[in-house]
């Protein structure tokens, strides 16, 4: 499962680029209108950074208007998915575009039947969001794992993307259910490294080794310094 940021931030992007697992990057609207910087030059930085798929939200509901806004990201950066909310316009700029060979992420998907229609429309990505649903009380991961399972039986190449996930259980779960990819808030990502018993046997170690350190003869210069 590939891990994604779902971020405006350009830290957030370049410090969870450097730990080398991040696979692509999710923006919209609320994030980029936190940053408070240029739209353009922001999203084509984001671009530039990361290795992997960068979505890019459109805002219309006319699918005319959503077809030129995709030309428009799409020319952005190679890497730019132009990312599109489920409707009927949605849908109709989806199948427009996807002809074209443009990659959309159909996005704002809560269950199996828009996720269905997603991949119909040639959607090369399908974004349900679970902590949202999880909100309404509903079972966000039933919601997932019916359209994993539907996906597979149907041989649809739509890739789902788990979103609007909450916490490291969400991540796991999606990947234990076979979603492709994950976004997650740089909070979320930050926490799928920490574990209390790592930072408890890293401090245990580098304290025995601080008290052995004099009687262990010579030491490569690095290891000295550490
Ligand atoms: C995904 O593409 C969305 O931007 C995101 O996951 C929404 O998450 P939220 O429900 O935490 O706002």
């Amino acid at each position: 499962m590939k891990l994604s940021l779902d971020t405006g931030n350009l830290d957030e992007v370049r410090e969870a680029n450097r730990w080398g697992v991040l696979r692509g990057v999710t923006t919209n609207p609320t994030h980029i209108a936190k940053e408070e910087k240029d739209f353009l030059p922001l999203v084509k930085e984001i671009c530039s950074i990361v290795d992997g798929d960068v979505s890019i939200e459109t805002l219309s509901q006319d699918a005319d208007v959503l077809v030129r806004q995709g030309h428009d990201i799409a020319q952005i950066a190679d890497n730019a998915v132009v990312k599109i909310a489920m409707h009927p316009e949605g849908l109709a700029a989806t199948r427009k575009l996807s002809d074209e060979g443009i990659k959309v992420n159909v996005t704002l998907c809560f269950n199996p039947a828009q996720a269905l229609l997603a991949a119909e429309a040639g959607a090369y990505i399908v974004s349900p969001f679970l902590g949202r649903l999880d909100d309404i009380a509903t079972d966000s991961m039933k919601v997932l794992s019916d359209i994993c399972e539907i996906y597979a039986l149907q041989g649809y190449d739509t890739q789902v993307l788990a979103a609007s996930l909450r916490s490291p259980l969400h991540v796991v779960e999606a990947a234990r259910l076979g979603a492709d990819i994950a976004t997650m808030p740089f909070k979320v990502f930050q926490s799928l490294v920490k574990h209390p018993l790592t930072d408890a046997g890293f401090k245990r170690f580098s304290d025995d080794w601080e008290e052995a350190k004099a009687q262990l003869g010579e030491l490569p210069p690095s290891m000295q310094e550490a």
